[in-house]
């Protein structure tokens, strides 16, 4: 019989969980949303009554959890009491690259969701709707089925794929009018009912013909082909910039021929510092991982390229800086403007500027830097976790400002890494009477006009303009 739900518990309070929660409760209000987590201090965030300190910096998403907290939208830590009241169960935990043992480097880690998975099973004592939302392998539903099935009470449970395609700084936007949503689930009556049900949740505001249903295995595998694919694009312009600074084209030229292709489209073809973010790079491991699991070598050689192509990038920007400022930049002051992964998020996970960074100070650089939504904290935190050189060395090179202005000041070159809109909006010509000169500008975003610069008196680089 078809189920209406009326509880759901999502395990994960994350930048997946969090925000599609928040829209499915703003959505939804007959149905009760419980968002929990074992971080207690994420957890009270989330409950901060003033929505400006909420864990997670999204456009517009402030003011959707203002509008369902309290009323059909709970944060809280008690990860039992919400399984148990639940109908449904979304599993939103991270799963991040092994660091350790059989896969390192490459596998996802899984036991964030194994861990859920026996929990759900100690706990449960009626049937349960079980939905993947992190990104996981192909083939962890059966996985998880053969825990839950095994250790359970006795109760019945089903196991949908509903991957999220949300991408970060448009989470909110994207949640509310997505283009599309994937759920895979068994090919049995049950299988089918459980699909339904989720089916009938999205439909509160998705249109129907935006709502896939295909088997679990399709949906598993089509999360890490669609960011693959993604990624791709990036690296396969990204590949092209230094062909482009060589031969005197422009990539942004070209990208709008290329773009202007209805069967290459526009989207996606900006080239930059290089990729990164959660997703991106842990996915295309994951498939490559995979791919060479089932002997399949040369589909994995080509997915690993687009890594390869991401570090070079990332790493061919940095050694520019370096080549230009004389060979050496060290001692030298160099400003790094933005942090994030990419523009309105405060996520910096597998970030371009946090291996730029760790080049120059492997150069003995010292660097200040300057991004809006990132804190302190977060830099050290990214530098320190990369085990390059002692945390007092990190805190000796690097200082973290909070004006972009005071960052520039006598330094040798600027460097922007990430595209926020605002670095567009400086004064320029202040900001090069403040550094030492030369004054060297490296533009890793293409966001700044040549003309300007140089008019200005900079000593100008953008990526994929010679
Ligand atoms: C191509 C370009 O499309 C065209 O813009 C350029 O001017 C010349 O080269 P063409 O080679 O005539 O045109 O055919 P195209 O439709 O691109 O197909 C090329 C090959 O790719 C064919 O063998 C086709 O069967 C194959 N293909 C195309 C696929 O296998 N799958 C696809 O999805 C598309
Ligand atoms: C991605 C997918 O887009 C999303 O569908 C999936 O759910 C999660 O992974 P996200 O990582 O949030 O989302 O951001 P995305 O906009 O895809 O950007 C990823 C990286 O690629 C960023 O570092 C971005 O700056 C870079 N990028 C993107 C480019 O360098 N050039 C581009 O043209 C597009
Ligand atoms: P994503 O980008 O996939 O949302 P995040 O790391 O932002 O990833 O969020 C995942 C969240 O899942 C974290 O806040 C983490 O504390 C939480 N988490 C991991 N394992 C468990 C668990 N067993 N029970 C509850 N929460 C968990």
């Amino acid at each position: 019989m078809l189920k209406e739900i009326k509880n759901i518990c999502c395990i994960g309070a994350g930048y997946v969980g969090g925000p599609t929660m928040t829209m499915i409760a703003a959505k939804c209000p007959h149905i009760n949303v419980n968002v929990v987590d074992i971080n207690d201090n994420r957890i009270k965030a989330w409950n901060n009554p003033d929505t400006d300190y909420i864990p997670i910096y999204e456009p517009g998403l402030a003011s959707l959890v203002n509008e369902a907290r309290g009323r059909n939208l709970f944060f809280s830590t008690n990860v039992n009491q919400a399984i148990q009241d639940a109908d449904m169960i979304f599993i939103s935990v991270n799963t991040p690259t092994k660091t350790y043992g059989v896969g390192k480097g490459m596998a996802a880690d899984l036991k964030y969701i194994e861990l859920c998975a026996r929990q759900i099973a100690t706990v449960a004592t009626s049937d349960k709707i079980i939905v993947e939302k992190s990104t996981l392998p192909v083939r962890t539903a059966e996985a998880l089925k053969r825990i839950l099935d095994n250790t359970g009470n006795g109760v019945h449970f089903d196991i949908l794929s509903n991957p999220e395609f949300l991408a970060e700084g448009t989470a909110v936007s994207d949640l509310l009018n997505p283009d599309r949503v994937l759920i895979g689930g068994e090919e049995t009556e049950n299988g089918r009912l459980a699909q339904q049900a989720l089916v009938d949740v999205y439909a509160n505001w998705v249109p129907k013909d935006r709502i896939l249903t295909t088997n679990v295995w399709s949906s598993e595998l089509s999360k890490l082909t669609a960011n693959a694919f993604l990624a791709q694009r990036v690296s396969s312009i990204n590949s092209l910039s230094e062909l482009c600074e060589v031969t005197e084209a422009d990539v942004d030229e070209v990208a709008r021929a290329i773009g202007s292709d209805s069967r290459i489209g526009s989207k996606f073809l900006k080239a930059s510092v290089g990729f990164g973010g959660s997703c991106f790079q842990k996915d295309i491991l994951n498939l490559v991982y995979i791919s060479k699991s089932y002997g399949l070598n040369e589909v994995a050689d080509y997915w690993e390229q687009v890594i390869i192509m991401n570090d070079y990038q990332k790493r061919r920007f940095a050694k520019k800086i370096v080549e230009t400022l004389f060979n050496t930049v060290s001692g030298k002051r160099i400003a790094i403007l933005g942090w994030a992964f990419k523009k309105d998020t405060n996520d910096t996970r597998e970030s371009a500027a946090i291996y730029v960074a760790d080049y120059l100070l492997s150069e003995q650089a010292e660097l200040v830097i300057y991004d809006p939504k990132v804190t302190k904290d977060q830099i050290f935190s990214d530098l320190d976790y990369l085990g390059s050189r002692s945390t007092e060395e990190n805190r000796d090179l690097v200082e973290v400002s909070n004006s972009p202005y005071d960052a520039v000041e006598n330094a040798h070159a600027v460097a922007i890494l990430t595209e926020w809109d605002e670095f567009v909006t400086y004064d320029w010509s202040k900001i090069y009477n403040s550094m030492l000169k030369p004054a060297f500008l490296f533009d890793g975003r293409r966001l700044l006009s040549d003309e300007l610069m140089r008019e200005i008196g900079f000593e100008f680089y953008k990526i994929g303009k010679g």
